[in-house]
């Protein structure tokens, strides 16, 4: 922390005597001006007005004029005296509260600096301007202890996803030197599925890391929001035949167009899509529909009927690496990114995203919600 930073009252930004002379200077300026009206000008018009209301006697006008002068002198004498003295006190009091002020923005910005996150700055109430700045800066330093944290999630998540893939290669290399376990094909199968463990969380991480990117690239063009979820349908129904699942379109007509890029909003519904039919055992149905939201914005539903999520775990499904059911997932290959790049891609949209289930084994509902192309 610097030396200025840390006294606002004093030391070499002196702001007390900094706005203490310009008080002076102003008062100064002030008084001067006073003292030669008052000294010139006022007692010219002064013996002009005694003169005109026809005061003969010269001791009466000698005596007025003295006494007028001494009033003149003692009340710029006495404004001035107390201007300074207000402005002393004005000074101090307004350098104290600035000041102080500072000193604690100053005092956030030290501790962010040393990696204090939580650090954040009272509101002054010392005008709109300083106000102002106090909210800035506890937004960024909100924004700070945001991304540090997860920041830190993510090393904890991709350290741990690594780990089961890294340990089972280790542990098979480890069989086959020994002679324990033959290269067998099953013994492949197991080295290979781990390599494209591997391999899908690195493309994953590389998706999401792009998906949550400031200002990532959209070609945005206007498109109707029927086309979108017809051409998702299709993407997908080999593979839903495959599973025994239904794949349902349902478009509302006379819907607006959206600005969107369609190859990201394929991308989002593909990821809806490929959980629906993770979680939809074979006899379900998945319904792909468009409609409207109370507010005018076009909503796009992507429902099924397979294993739902329960209540607790609806809030969490949109957060990178979560799932529901960890040990199901791991052996059908999910790493939980899926639904962190749907967030961020709908987002990136201005748009919005969430998740609806009437719980276990009554199939889960993604809506989002798009503004319509102006
Ligand atoms: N339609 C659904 N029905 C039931 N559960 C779902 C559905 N969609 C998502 N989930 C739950 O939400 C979790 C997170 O989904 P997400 O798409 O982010 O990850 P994933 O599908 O496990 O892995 P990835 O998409 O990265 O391959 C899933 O693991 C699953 O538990
Ligand atoms: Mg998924």
């Amino acid at each position: 922390m610097s030396t200025d930073a840390r006294t606002p009252g004093g030391g070499r930004s002196g702001l007390a005597a900094r706005l203490l002379l310009a008080f002076t200077l102003v008062m100064g300026v002030a008084g001067v001006t006073a003292w030669l009206v008052a000294g010139l000008a006022g007692p010219v018009l002064f013996h002009r007005h005694l003169v005109g209301t026809g005061v003969a006697d010269p001791a009466a006008v000698v005596h007025a004029e003295e006494a007028f002068r001494s009033a003149s002198a003692l009340s710029v004498g006495l404004a001035l005296a107390v201007g300074l003295a207000m402005s002393l006190g004005v000074a101090v009091v307004l350098a104290r509260r600035v000041g102080r002020s500072l000193n604690a923005v100053a005092t956030a910005a030290a501790l962010l600096a040393g990696g204090r996150f939580d650090a954040r700055v009272p509101q002054p109430r010392l005008g709109a301007e300083f106000d102002a700045l106090a909210t800035s800066f506890n937004a960024m330093a909100g924004r700070l202890a945001e991304s540090e944290q997860l920041r830190r999630r993510l090393l904890a998540d991709v350290a741990h996803e690594l780990r089961t893939p890294v340990a089972t290669l280790g542990a098979y290399l480890d069989g086959l030197e020994d002679g324990v376990v033959d290269l067998e094909p099953a013994t492949i199968t197991v080295l290979r599925d781990q390599g494209a463990r591997l391999t899908r969380l690195a493309d994953d991480l590389a998706a999401v890391t792009r998906a949550e990117a400031p200002g990532v690239q959209l070609a945005r063009v206007p498109t109707d929001p029927n086309d979108l979820v017809g051409s998702a349908a299709a993407a997908v129904t080999d593979r839903a035949a495959a599973a025994g699942v239904v794949v349902r379109v349902d478009p509302e007509a006379g819907l607006p167009q959206v600005l969107v890029d369609p190859d990201r909003l394929g991308q989002v519904l593909g990821n809806l899509l490929d959980n629906a039919l993770r979680h939809t055992p074979a006899g379900g149905t998945i319904t792909l529909a468009t409609g409207r939201a109370s507010d005018g914005a076009v909503r796009l539903t992507v429902a099924d009927t397979g294993s739902g999520i329960p209540s607790e775990h609806l809030p969490h499904v949109f957060e990178r690496f979560y799932r529901v059911d960890t040990a199901r997932s791991r052996t059908d290959g999910g790493s939980g990114i899926g639904l962190a790049i749907v967030r961020a891609l709908v987002e990136a949209h201005g748009g919005r995203v969430t998740a609806a289930s009437d719980g276990p084994g009554r199939g889960a509902r993604f809506e989002i919600e798009l503004p319509p192309a102006p």
